[in-house]
């Protein structure tokens, strides 16, 4: 036999180009019976054929191989599926002809219990227990499903038939062509697709109730979920119908399917899935309940539907080549659902919100064991990990970044032209860069490269000097290092004011730029701030003087949401990197006290978070005052939004409200802890009381776990309670992310016990794992314990990374990186490795800065004026 084994491709002597699918699953004894006829062309010579198959048993009578323009049918003399290799290799004795053939296989699989491949989800109708049959399939898996061809540049069309019970409804990818009865089965058909990706093709057999409606141009969109909750997709239903017709403008290309299906799945292993056709979701990104879905839960959902449809073109239609490029496909719908949501919903000021995501690429991007947004894949096990923060922030932020330096308009015509280029293809990084420099005139390929090629980014460092701006820059490391890569920056600053906003691209280490013009007096409102918007994947590093003029201006409310958002953000980042001293990084802090941006502030209580718990390993003695400062920066905006919404008040305070009372919660300012207690108790004789709607039920929740103890653990019963009686996915995981919020070491370990136990669903253990920085050790110790199941349960998919980086992340010292190394060293997995490598260099830098801190002077006299500070 040739060597088709350890390969990360498979060879192209044989390339699939119709898939005539039959699947007959059998929801009780959870397997299904398949058979498939393939339409190939053999453009090599070749005795054998290689395709995907796992976890399948083929029957090797089955297989043949009948050449179209010839009688005779080929019988393989072998049939091996390779299980490490996840390939079914042919060998057919004898030399195939040229051109198309028929590949037949028969075959059996397992509705398995991993949300992955064919796989089957549980539900309750009519107080009985019921399997239903879902796939997932991307990256990897449709071969769990059928024999095939499952890489992405193998697009071909698909006639799919599902044979299922009568009453059940059984959904694909194209609308059904015809449905024959036949007793207590039924054989379903569906129209052929257009060509595809095996990763998008989709099939759904369950019980289901729909919502409809139609776009401009006549599509059909459909919103399925459980019998009893079509309602709650009504609002899923409105926003799919805009967004297709917006997206139908800008990509200039129509929807390409005849309808589009969305539906939520009870057991989910992402958020979402764009499947052609029939896109499946998690519950909480698609169902909006009016009554008991917060402000926070209606806008994930639209923003996860405007990304699941940006794929529809972005991924379905234009298809990333491999897996290199999935950043392609991610980064952009992530970037493209805020234009869509921006256009939908303006008082939502998403691309403020954008910012959580430049944010999250910028942290994770800042670690040594980052990699760059391309990314060389050599196994299918190693695609899972690359759909994290930087396929997908980093990605949609350095879109973002282009975007801004070439111009709306330009962007959105030279993206039309690449979609129409490539459609019903595939296409590269470098594909995406010649379009917009075709259509620009600027060197896009040069420049991006630098962005996409290599790990990290730069801090720019600027100092004022002579009336000039001296700008240098060097590769960030949360560490602290400076590494030496190099990237072609978009400088933007502005000086004193928005009006005179400048713009360069910094193409060498350093450059001095003139600014006598429009910078001569040295008046403190004569501030100046780089990377005006923030739209820019860089930090910047300003020396005293500029920082104080920035201070300043932040105190004065002359900087705009974004540009606060940016100087607060770099330098919590520079902290960490040890580049600025604690008491700076507190001094700034105290200027954001009358700050009421939602995504300035919740930053803000995110940093505070983060920072004290370094705080409280450093300087253990502080933390009262530090704690009371915090609380001190949050009154204002508490006392402004206080716990009752206001009439037509925005959906932006909503959200805020319940953060900020959330973060006094956690700091246990006692009259948030008193008042959320009372509410607490209408709440719990009155589900639907005034005093506590979905907005604060958190705050309210983590208050009452502020103060659980396993002598007094009747919040803690009332919340299970509630979480037991509740059908609505969102509520359980207000409550399963708030029971982790308990000082009490003993109660910590009964929630960590409870996310692991039947009644939370496997999808949703990890919301359980935001311990309060009293339970770090014990997770530590729960998770050691509990190993073996948490690889059992999670092993093979990529929610077991999240089980990694809780626990072992917030550790802070050089003793527990020992300890952490030592545990994984004979037990690290794959699809861990990155993480694991990640999350320990993490502890590195958390046990540096908690040395540093340490170290720092005056730090003490600094706190005790800033928590006494008068206002
Ligand atoms: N294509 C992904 C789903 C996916 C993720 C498949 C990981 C396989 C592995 C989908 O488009 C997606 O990105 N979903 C996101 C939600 C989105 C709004 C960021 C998710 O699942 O979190
Ligand atoms: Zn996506």
């Amino acid at each position: 036999m040739e060597n088709f084994k350890g390969q990360p491709r498979l060879p192209k002597f044989a390339v699939p180009k119709r898939y005539d699918l039959q699947l007959k699953p059998d929801l009780s004894a959870c397997k299904f019976a398949g058979s498939i006829s393939i339409d190939v062309d053999i453009v090599a010579e070749t005795r054998f054929i290689v395709l995907n198959a796992a976890e399948l048993s083929i029957n090797p009578g089955s297989v043949s191989f009948s050449p179209r323009n010839s009688s005779k049918v080929f019988d393989p003399k072998k049939v091996e599926l390779v299980e490490e290799d996840e390939i079914l290799v042919l060998d057919f004795a004898e030399a195939l002809p040229l051109g198309l053939g028929v590949l037949a296989i028969g075959f059996e699989g397992i509705l398995n219990d991993r949300m992955k491949g064919f796989y089957r989800s549980t539900y309750e109708h009519n107080g009985e227990k019921k399997n239903m049959a879902v796939t997932q399939f991307e990256p990897a898996d449709a071969r769990r499903s059928f024999p095939c061809w499952d890489e992405p540049s193998f697009k071909a069309t698909f006639k799919i038939t599902l044979d299922v019970p009568s009453e059940l409804v059984a959904l694909s990818n194209m609308p059904v062509i015809e449905e024959k009865v036949n007793g207590p089965l039924k054989t379903v058909s569906y129209q052929e697709s257009p060509i595809m990706s095996t990763y998008l093709v989709a099939y759904v057999v369950g019980l289901f109730d729909y919502v409809e409606d139609h776009t401009s141009d006549g599509i059909k969109v459909r919103v399925y979920c459980q019998v009893g909750k079509a309602n709650q997709g009504e609002f899923a239903l409105k926003v799919a119908v805009r967004t297709l017709e917006l997206y139908k403008d800008y990509f200039a290309v129509p929807y390409p399917l005849p309808k589009l299906d969305m539906i939520a799945i009870p057991d989910f292993a992402a958020g979402a899935m764009e499947n052609y056709g029939l896109v499946t979701y998690r519950e909480t990104a698609l169902l909006y309940d009016e009554q008991h879905s917060a402000a926070a839960n209606k806008q994930r959902v639209a923003t996860v539907v405007a990304h699941e449809l940006a794929h529809q073109w972005f991924g379905n239609l234009v298809t990333m080549e491999w897996w290199t490029h999935l950043w392609l496909n991610e980064g952009f719908a992530t970037w493209v659902s805020y234009l869509a949501t921006d256009s939908i919903f303006p008082e939502w000021r998403i691309w403020t919100q954008f910012l959580d995501e430049l944010t999250d690429g910028l942290r994770l991007d800042g670690l040594a064991e980052s990699h760059p947004i391309e990314v060389e894949i050599n196994h299918a096990a190693e695609i899972d990990e690359i759909f994290d923060a930087i396929s997908y922030r980093k990605g949609a932020s350095v879109i973002r970044m282009l975007q801004s330096y070439l111009g709306a308009e330009c962007f959105q015509r030279s993206l039309a032209s690449y979609i129409k280029k490539h459609a019903y293809s595939n296409a590269k990084t470098e594909d995406l860069w010649a379009a917009l420099e075709e259509g620009s005139g600027e060197p896009v390929t040069k420049l991006m490269n630098t962005w996409t090629k290599q790990k990290g980014y730069p801090v720019v460092s600027v100092k004022f000097k002579d009336q000039k701006l001296e700008f240098e820059q060097s590769q960030f490391f949360s560490s602290g290092w400076l590494g030496d890569g190099q990237w072609i920056v978009p400088i933007t600053f502005c000086c004193g004011s928005y009006d005179k906003k400048k713009s360069f691209l910094l193409q060498t280490k350093s450059e001095n730029y003139d600014v006598k013009e429009f910078a001569s007096d040295t008046n403190k409102s004569a501030w100046i701030k780089l990377n005006v918007d923030q739209t820019g994947f860089y930090r910047v590093k300003y020396d005293e003087e500029l920082a104080a003029r920035l201070r300043y201006a932040i105190e004065n409310k002359y900087l705009t949401p974004t540009d606060r958002f940016g100087i607060l953000d770099d330098s919590f980042a520079l902290c960490m990197a040890r580049q600025l001293p604690l008491t700076s990084l507190l001094t700034l802090m105290g200027a954001y006290r009358e700050e009421l941006d939602y995504t300035v502030l919740s930053n803000l209580i995110s940093i505070t978070y983060k920072v004290g718990r370094i705080a409280a390993d450093a300087r253990p003695e502080l933390m009262d005052n530090i704690n009371q400062f915090f609380i001190n920066i949050f009154q204002y905006s508490a006392e402004k939004l206080g716990w009752d919404a206001t009439q037509g008040e925005s959906h932006l305070d909503s959200m805020l409200r319940g953060e900020i009372l959330t973060a006094l919660a956690m700091l246990g300012h006692k009259e948030t802890l008193s008042e959320a207690s009372r509410r607490f108790d209408a709440f719990l004789k009155d589900r639907n009381t005034p005093l506590l709607p979905p907005d604060t039920r958190k705050a309210a929740y983590v208050a009452v776990m502020q103060t659980v103890t396993s002598s007094n653990r009747a919040g803690f019963d009332s919340l299970l309670k509630i979480y037991r009686e509740t059908d609505l996915s969102q509520e359980k995981i207000r409550i399963l992310g708030s029971l982790p919020s308990c000082p009490d070491q003993g109660i910590i370990r009964e929630v960590l016990k409870f996310s692991l136990s039947p009644e939370v669903r496997s999808q949703d253990a990890m919301y359980a794992l935001a311990v309060s920085k009293e339970g770090r050790e014990v997770a530590w110790t729960w998770f050691k314990e509990n190993w073996d199941l948490i690889l059992k349960t999670y092993g093979s998919g990529f929610l077991i990374t999240r089980f990694v980086s809780a626990v072992v992340s917030p550790f802070a010292s050089f003793e527990k990186l020992k300890e952490v190394e030592e545990f994984f060293a004979n037990r690290s997995i794959p699809s861990i490795a990155r993480t694991l490598k990640q999350s320990l260099e993490r502890v590195n830098i958390n046990a540096n800065w908690v040395k540093s801190i340490q170290a720092e002077e005056n730090l003490g006299e600094a706190i005790q004026e800033l928590a006494y500070r008068k206002y």
